[in-house]
């Protein structure tokens, strides 16, 4: 390996590190030392001392590689970027989309395929879904994290371990259950999404609830309960209770819970969660 090719590895590295970090957005192809800028507004109560070189003199300025050598590594799209200019636009532009869709199959396919959600270009995959897509029942989380960015399925890492020792207690797996997210692409840094981005992808989840046609949906946590119930309750108030969810002619029900990554950091809460399940076993059985 020669020390270019050396140098480009580190270089993409350190992208990679930034954007796992949630610096999704490249502002300028050189760094700039904001402190030393010739124009920077100078206070008066401290004057620039003339007798010391300025710091960006001194220092050799980084040269980066042309921008074509790794435009294909740094993910720098913003909404300006997308098929559809704006948030607004880009949810229309889903949803359009997501109606001429008549499986699964072609939803995925076409998530693949849509610019319009910025969080795309800094995900690694899509975290489409995992479970069985015929079951009656499915599980809605918010977005992935490293580990299903990574694998490309939902759930996969601590809380997805969580969820499915959750799932297992009430007589559940991934077979009897069909596990999606409301976002399908990783934030980066683990971030929330942004309502913005909750906007553009909930077309795409409307539609695939309406495509998996379940007979009960378990929202995890604040953000899918919010997206999908349309409650502005936060997630202590709403978690136990039904909210009624109607898609394609008929009303079904959404069973808010607490999310397995907030009961991985608050574990005496796995009591209300506990209990939810217990609720969701009773709906299964009829008894709820
Ligand atoms: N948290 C989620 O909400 N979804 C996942 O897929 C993983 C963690």
């Amino acid at each position: 390996m020669s020390a270019s090719d050396d140098r480009q590895r580190d270089l993409i590295a350190t992208l990679d590190f930034h954007v796992a970090a949630g610096v999704d957005v490249m502002l300028d192809e050189h760094p700039h030392d904001r402190f030393n800028e010739a124009d920077a507004p100078v206070r008066a109560e401290a004057p620039r001392l003339e007798t010391q070189p300025a710091i960006a003199e001194t220092r050799p300025r980084l040269e980066l590689p042309p921008r074509g050598e790794v435009a294909t590594q740094v993910p720098t799209r913003t909404y300006g970027q997308s098929a559809a200019a704006k948030p607004g636009e880009a949810a229309g532009d889903a949803r359009a989309r997501a109606k001429d869709v008549t499986s699964l199959e072609e939803l995925e396919a076409l998530l693949a395929g849509f610019d319009g959600c910025p969080l795309k270009f800094t995900a690694k995959n899509l975290v489409f879904a995992d479970g069985d897509p015929t079951a009656k029942l499915m599980f809605i989380g918010e977005a992935p994290g490293a580990d299903e960015d990574r694998i490309g399925k939902p759930f996969m890492g601590r809380s997805g371990k969580l969820l499915d020792r959750m799932m297992a207690a009430v007589g559940l797996d991934r077979t009897s259950a069909y596990v999606t997210n409301i976002v399908p692409w990783r934030p980066p840094g683990n971030r929330n999404p942004t309502p913005q981005e909750v906007s553009i992808c909930k077309p795409f989840i409307e539609r695939q609830i309406e495509l998996a046609d379940p007979d009960l949906i378990v929202c995890l946590g604040s953000p899918a309960t919010q997206a999908i119930t349309g409650t502005k309750d936060g997630i202590l108030k709403a978690r136990g209770r039904f909210y009624p969810y109607h898609v394609a002619g008929r009303e079904i029900r959404a069973l808010a819970t607490l999310h397995p990554a907030y009961l991985l950091r608050q574990p005496l809460q796995k009591r209300l969660a506990w209990r939810d399940f217990r609720t969701l076993r009773a709906a299964l059985d009829g008894k709820a």
